[in-house]
């Protein structure tokens, strides 16, 4: 006798006709959503701090404290000549430039497209980023060439007693 197997479920007795397809179908379905559910319930879950701690940072970013911290004595910089510092952390890295007699600038010098170490070219009077030759003016810390769309973050100075002290961050309104 000739047996199709092709109908579904099976008319004869064999190792699968007792599985019911369908419906082990509609369970997989069911636990891939109970799946899919639980994973992104837990992702919410496991971001939840993250996203409140940002929003609190952003928040308070305007009424922020900032240390006042020396960064150099006027005396040991020329006129054109800039010192490298960190501001406000010690991971900040940043550059104060001394444009004048009593006029100075000071960025964190991460640019703002890869982060590379924004350097101060003195002899054209640029602030520039060797890593694709991004530009930034020097006296509002806006990009002028190159790939950056974002400002360098300025840090605010202030001259005390012929030291030069970094004060706060400036905020940029977004
Ligand atoms: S990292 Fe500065 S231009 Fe790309």
């Amino acid at each position: 006798m000739k047996h199709d197997n092709s109908k579904f479920p099976f008319d004869e007795d064999n190792y699968t006709h007792n599985i019911n397809r369908l419906n082990e179908r509609s369970l997989d379905r069911r636990g891939f959503m109970k799946t899919l559910v639980g994973a992104a319930g837990l992702f919410a879950v496991s971001t939840l701090p993250w996203g409140a701690v940002a929003a609190k940072e952003l928040l308070s970013l305007g009424d922020k404290a900032y240390p006042m911290k020396k960064i150099v004595k006027v005396s040991q910089i020329g006129i054109g000549d800039s010192v490298k510092f960190t501001y406000p952390g010690e991971h900040d890295d940043a550059l104060l430039i001394r444009l004048g007699e009593n006029k100075y600038k000071a960025y964190q010098n991460a640019c703002t497209h890869l982060r590379c170490p924004v350097l101060w070219d003195k002899k054209e009077g640029d602030m520039i980023c060797p890593c694709h030759h991004g530009k930034f003016d020097v006296q509002s810390g806006a990009p002028t060439a190159g790939p950056p769309r974002r400002p360098l973050p300025e840090i605010i100075v202030e001259v005390q007693d012929g030291t030069i002290y970094a004060t706060r961050v400036k905020r940029y309104e977004a």
